[in-house]
């Protein structure tokens, strides 16, 4: 099978589409999915060049790695025991981050323990960039965020492929939402239901009131004022996964980073409302495998909108 592949940790060039990887053989709890779409995430770049948690865990036996942690495709075999799907079903979702068979590829083997069945009529390309992002904003919401009915909320990257689902999750339990992103990005930011905050052109700090939770998906530059920001009692959750967190322990702030472990039930309750449009993954472009270098080049800006899609 054709798959997106890195034999040491380095650019975007590093990855090569090696069009005789071995087709992974499903164990028993897994099943065998053709891709249909592959979602690419900032973590992609950040195992591809080293630099994350989970990059620092593989071994030289583990290379070639086949990157990426998200996708939607369709069940072709099943692996010993497993009761809980059928050939042929469509399914999304995300591997555990240590997971051996990466998404970037025409055929992935995943634990059926990370997978949830795409709702009839559902998007492929929607669904293959839900799994990572979903389970990541519902963590930074709704368990960690603990937001309510009511409540202010401030999201930084509110236009990444986090921030959107973010944004979308804090309006449906009756959040009042402001975001931020730059200039080019406020009449989206104001369609999904935020007031718009422009970092280029204001300051967050003068523009908006005090927050019951702040959700920062930059952490850079804007992590110590946000502190600043929250009422008493205030809570703040922060995405990149190497944040030190350290300045808000000091002063007694409720902070966390998402961490999670796969969450199918909870994918399978949204995504009715995914497949409807009700709540919106935004599609920045789809590219194919031999692409990937491109889609990671745009990652790196760290102005990404949406999610770019690898599709075999
Ligand atoms: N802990 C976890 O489990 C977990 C899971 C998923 C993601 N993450 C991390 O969370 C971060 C966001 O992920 P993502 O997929 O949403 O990223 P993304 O799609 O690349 O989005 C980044 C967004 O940040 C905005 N931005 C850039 N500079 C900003 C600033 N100074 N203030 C406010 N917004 C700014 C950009 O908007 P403009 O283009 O308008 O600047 C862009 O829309 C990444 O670091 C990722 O690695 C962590």
């Amino acid at each position: 099978m054709r798959a997106v592949q890195i034999d040491r940790f380095g650019g975007p060039e590093v990855m090569t589409v090696n069009a005789d990887a071995a087709v992974p053989e499903p164990e028993a709890g897994e099943v065998l999915i053709r891709v249909l779409a592959a979602g690419t995430n900032p973590l992609d770049y950040k195992i591809r060049d080293g630099s994350s948690g989970v990059a620092k865990k593989l071994k030289p036996e583990d290379f070639p790695v086949t990157l990426g942690r998200e996708a939607c495709g369709i069940v072709e075999a099943l692996g010993p025991g497993v009761t809980e799907f059928e050939v042929g079903e469509t399914v999304f979702g995300m591997p555990a981050l240590t997971h051996r068979s990466g998404c970037y590829a025409e055929y992935a083997a995943l634990p059926v323990d990370c997978l949830a069945r795409v709702p009839e009529g559902g998007d492929p390309i929607v669904f293959g960039g839900t799994g990572l992002v979903l389970s990541t904003a519902i963590t930074a919401a709704i368990d960690q965020g603990k937001v309510q009915a009511g409540e202010k909320v401030l999201v930084h990257g509110g236009t990444g492929g986090v921030g959107q689902l973010v944004i979308q999750l804090c309006k449906r339990v009756g959040a009042e939402v402001w975001a931020v992103a730059s200039t080019r990005n406020q009449d989206r930011l104001a369609e999904l239901g935020a007031h718009p905050i422009d970092y280029r052109t204001q300051d967050f700090t003068e523009v908006s009131p005090k927050m019951d939770l702040i959700i920062d998906g930059n952490y850079f530059g804007t992590f110590e004022p946000s502190l600043d920001h929250l009422v008493p009692g205030g809570r703040i959750v922060v995405l990149p996964s190497l944040a030190d967190l350290t300045p808000a322990k000091e002063r007694g702030i409720e902070a966390h980073i998402p961490v999670f472990p796969p969450m199918p039930r909870r994918l399978e309750e949204y995504a009715p409302a995914i497949a409807s449009g009700d709540i919106q993954v935004e599609i920045a472009q789809v590219l194919p495998f031999e692409e990937a270098a491109e889609a990671h080049r745009v990652l790196e800006t760290g102005h990404s909108r949406g999610k770019i899609i690898l599709v075999p």
